[in-house]
């Protein structure tokens, strides 16, 4: 029997009570560097999404989680029990198989507009639940909504109708999917705690496993422009995802890719959309169209498609067609010009030289300061900001040529885009010979 204190409680106070674990003890745990117990995972991230772990708890959790890192049972166990907090979507009643793609992020990452289209145009079925840009790096929502009519926001039963009749969607996630890690990415994000790999690989996968998907290729990126900056950790990062794909079903392989550089020679909203639109009329850059080909042909592999001539598919429209049909099912103009920004303000070359190397991170800040990325969740984007590459690596450079083009409506930017992206370039002395520029650097399986 409780006694009648008169005491009127709070719900949290009242949740404390029957709670089986003390927050402040778990925070101990793992700050002394000991495993979290299954038990304790499960119930910090249920308490977490109920709101009775408060967000500086979870903070300092996430923190000595960072510090002292967590074994395989424990990421397992946190990844299923952010799975748990929501809800899980099925594809089984679907007459094709599917098969995602997931990217950590980085510069000029433009590959899902392409990707999605091309593997779906060999009959399989391609969801992609997207996310928006935060910080330098951007979101393909943001990109595609620089297409006039262009609608993120679908039903679950709108993605399963154009999963039948088109074979890709690229949507937003709906809130019922792993919301414990929709609350945790956006703590993670303003205390410093999104370099994780335990954290990184439990929220993507989280995610990927709740979607359904019966086949999943990662592009781990690793270089200046990626989370993941060191080779090694991006290795780990990958070898981390492609266990948890697996363990749970999944059929996972990991691509370890090229970030050092801007992938293609645009970043920024529209921009992207017209140069994805280059790679499907049969061109566009080769880093571009070569990293496409690469997950396609991983993508098709894992649903049983053998040697797909992807190459072809772009070549002879197959791709474009499918594009057209998804934009279109999405409410998207696709014959409609493209926004193109009010200002654009030219980055001259000071010597002569060869570019042996673009700082994907300068390029990317450049391109969010010039409006084509948010600060906040939630604010607009300029659909024209961005960077446009006129010398990429491997290029001779004159003194006074033209590196890139800035684009914005707002021109009060241009300053510090300009400061962000002065000395991107690296410039040997002419008639150096630059090595070719490896895009897919491993497979992981
Ligand atoms: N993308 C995610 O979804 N989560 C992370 O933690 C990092 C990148």
């Amino acid at each position: 029997m409780t006694e009648d204190t008169g005491h009127q409680q709070s719900a949290v106070e009242q949740a404390a009570e029957v709670e089986p674990f003390d927050m402040v003890e778990v925070i101990h745990t793992k700050r002394d560097g000991h495993a979290l117990a299954d038990e304790q995972i499960d119930w910090v991230i249920d308490a977490y999404t109920r709101g009775v772990v408060a967000e500086e708890q979870m903070s300092a959790l996430a923190m000595a989680i960072f510090l002292r890192g967590m074994g395989r049972r424990e990421i397992s166990r946190w990844t299923h029990a952010m799975i748990d907090s929501g809800e899980r979507m099925d594809f089984a009643a679907l007459s094709r198989t599917t098969t995602d793609k997931h990217s950590t992020g980085g510069v000029g990452d433009k590959i899902t507009l392409p990707l999605a289209p091309l593997v779906a145009s060999f009959g399989v079925a391609v969801p992609q639940l997207s996310g928006r840009g935060l910080g330098h790096t951007g979101g393909t929502l943001d990109k595609l909504e620089a297409i006039p009519g262009w609608r993120a926001d679908l039903s679950n039963e709108q993605m399963m109708r154009q999963l039948e009749e088109v074979g890709a969607v690229i949507c937003a996630a709906g809130s019922g999917l792993a919301p414990a890690d929709k609350k945790l990415y956006a703590l993670r994000d303003v205390t410093g705690v999104v370099e994780a790999i335990p954290l990184i690989a439990s929220s993507i996968m989280s995610k990927k496993i709740a979607e359904g998907t019966a086949a999943l290729t990662l592009d781990v990126k690793t270089g200046a422009g990626a989370f993941m900056t060191a080779e090694a950790d991006a290795r780990e990062l990958a070898r981390t995802m492609v266990d948890l794909g697996t363990d749970a079903g999944v059929r996972t392989v990991a691509l370890l890719t090229d970030m050092s550089a801007p992938l293609g020679r645009t970043a920024g909203n529209a921009l992207e959309v017209r140069e994805s639109l280059e790679v499907l009329a049969g061109g566009g850059p080769a880093d571009v169209v070569e990293l496409t080909c690469a997950l396609a042909r991983e993508m098709l592999a894992a649903s049983g498609v053998d040697d797909p001539d992807v190459e072809a598919a772009l070549a002879d429209g197959r791709a474009m067609d499918t594009w057209r049909a998804m934009i279109t099912a999405q409410g998207g103009d696709v014959d409609a010009p493209l926004p193109e920004a009010r200002h654009v303000e030219q980055v001259r070359a000071e010597s002569d030289g060869v570019v042996t190397g673009l700082d994907a991170m300068a390029v990317g800040v450049a391109a969010w300061r010039l409006g084509a990325g948010r600060s906040r969740p939630g604010e607009a984007v300029q659909a024209a900001a961005g960077v446009e590459i006129t010398r990429h690596i491997g290029e001779q450079v004159r003194a006074g040529d033209v590196l890139a083009r800035l684009h914005t409506d707002t021109p009060e930017r241009i300053a510090r885009a300009a400061q962000a992206i002065d000395g991107a370039w690296d410039l040997a002395a002419v008639g150096t010979v630059v090595p070719e520029r490896r895009i897919v650097l491993d497979r992981i399986a």
